[in-house]
């Protein structure tokens, strides 16, 4: 792969312009952003200063809910809407599993491609997840065994004609029994007024955002059992000691198994 003139960005990305992948990595702490996209954030912040706290909590989830489908023995991951593969990504949590990450941004994938080249475990493709039978037959996983599905922080870019619940229900089908999903996904429950200016803001970009309540993400999980402690503020699904638990509501989160 050709390379820029850093190891992780390719000659034909325009660092010029705003990339929300770099933007999130930039709420990380993330050293794989730049000047247009720290520019982005910085606005976004001072809209809602507790983004980067938010997107952290997020991040941390995904782990949590890694390192939980490790320990019940899941050895492969789909991550669908992956962003950029840092900053505690599935790869640097479950180090010894095979992981697909999935984007449908090109800017994206070609960061993730050029950031994971030497991990012969980690795939890095290109998809839409509203396509569930193209990414299952593209992802190379072995369809037999329990693949642990990621769905952090993106179906909520996923709209209502779209069916956000028809594809999970698909992916489910497509997967073996003892498959894993872990979803995040943006509510107005809490703060109404400060979800809708974010709203406001993705409305620029290529990818509207469609808030839900607890009970339709709940619903996202039919056909698949809701794991302890169900669909609650992703800060209290399953914390580590040193979970800041005192942040409001940002988002839900739960895990699903397929019996
Ligand atoms: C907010 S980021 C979440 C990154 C990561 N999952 C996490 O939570 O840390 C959302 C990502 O989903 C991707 N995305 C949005 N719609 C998608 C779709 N239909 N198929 C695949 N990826 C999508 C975006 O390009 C972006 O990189």
């Amino acid at each position: 792969m050709a390379q820029g003139n850093s190891s992780w960005s390719p000659d034909e990305i325009d660092r010029d312009k705003p990339n929300a992948a770099r933007v999130y990595d930039y709420y990380l702490g993330g050293a794989h952003n730049f000047a247009a996209d720290r520019a982005m954030a910085e606005q976004a912040i001072a809209d809602w200063p507790e983004l980067p706290a938010l997107m952290r909590a997020n991040r941390a989830f995904l782990r949590r809910a890694v390192r939980f489908m490790v320990r019940c023995g899941v050895q492969q991951f789909l991550d669908l809407g992956a962003g950029l593969p840092t900053a505690g990504s599935v790869p640097e949590t479950a180090p010894s599993s095979r992981v697909v990450c999935v984007d449908i941004d090109p800017v994206a994938v070609a960061h993730g491609r050029a950031l994971l080249a030497d991990n012969p475990l980690v795939t890095v493709l290109q998809g839409d997840l509203r396509d569930p039978a193209a990414v299952l037959a593209a992802s190379g996983l072995d369809l037999s065994a329990p693949v642990g599905v990621l769905l952090v922080a993106v179906l909520h870019f996923v709209d209502d004609a779209a069916d956000p619940a028809g594809i999970v229900a698909a992916y489910r089908d497509g997967l073996a029994s003892g498959s894993m999903f872990a979803v995040t996904h943006a509510t107005a429950d809490a703060q109404p007024e400060r979800a809708a200016t974010h709203r406001q803001l993705y409305r620029r970009t290529a990818l509207p955002m469609t808030m839900r309540t607890r009970a339709e993400v709940t619903s996202l999980f039919a056909g698949l059992e809701l794991l302890p402690p169900g669909v609650v503020d992703m800060t209290h699904w399953q914390p580590d000691p040193d979970t800041d638990q005192s942040m409001r509501l940002a988002g839900y989160a739960a895990v699903g198994l397929k019996r």
